[in-house]
């Protein structure tokens, strides 16, 4: 199977030294990546700004906002059986960026933002027999919130994390997962280091029998 992986957050830049961003690590996507290519695949590796080694095998294609991540998801998926979108898109960006470091004195209290695309929405009319993966991080009731993900934007499989746990979810290197599906019942699973969840959801692919 070739596989697109993406990981990691995006940063949205006011000026060249502020951005807003969020608090992924890039650990879960680094360890999808690592485990497909463990179980033999060819992996491409989409990365927000992080600090982790690109794992044995992996082929890196490093980014920084939402809109380059989109520009790299659109080039590279013609050449992949599966996507699997870990990162951590920020949904807003800025209206406006300046080239130059803001002056203090020059800034408004106020961030004027506007919505940044959806990846997964943008790409779906590239999906044709592709299987696409997406990642749901939630603090409330997570499956619901999921399920609703899944539908929205045409997945074949959402993971779950409820990121209220300490154990799970961003910058631990363990999760607690439930995968979900629209053919088959939701299936939890025990809390386990990410690269075991990677194992788990490269088996997923492999079943449903991407390439
Ligand atoms: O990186 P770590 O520190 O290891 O943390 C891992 C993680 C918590 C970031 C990861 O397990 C995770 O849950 N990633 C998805 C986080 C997220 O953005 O969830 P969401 O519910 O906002 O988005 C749902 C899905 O839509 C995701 O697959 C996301 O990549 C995708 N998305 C979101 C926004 C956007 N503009 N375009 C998208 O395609």
């Amino acid at each position: 199977m070739n596989l697109l992986v993406t990981a990691g957050p995006t940063r949205e830049h006011l000026d060249p030294v502020r951005f807003l961003s969020n608090r992924s690590t890039g650990k879960m996507g680094f360890a999808v990546a690592q485990a497909a290519a463990e179980r033999g695949h060819t992996v491409t590796l989409v990365a927000g700004p992080v600090s982790l080694p690109t794992p044995a095998g992996v082929t890196r294609v490093d980014v920084v906002s939402a809109l380059d991540m989109l520009a790299a998801v659109q080039r590279l998926l013609p050449g992949h059986d599966a996507l699997v979108m870990s990162a951590a898109v920020a949904d807003w960006r800025p209206k406006l960026m300046s080239g130059t470091k803001l002056k203090k004195s020059a800034m408004s209290p106020l961030i004027e933002l506007e919505p940044n695309p959806d990846i997964l929405k943008t790409v779906r009319p590239l999906k044709g027999q592709r299987l696409f993966v997406g990642f749901a991080a939630e603090t409330g009731d997570p499956l619901a919130e999921a399920q609703r993900k899944l539908a929205s934007k045409g997945l074949d499989l959402i993971v779950a994390n409820d990121v209220a746990q300490p154990d799970a979810g961003f910058a631990v290197d363990t999760n607690r997962v439930t995968f979900i599906s629209a053919t088959e019942p939701p299936r939890p699973l025990p809390l386990q280091s990410k690269l075991e969840v990677g194992h788990a959801l490269v088996g997923w692919l492999e079943r449903r029998g991407a390439a």
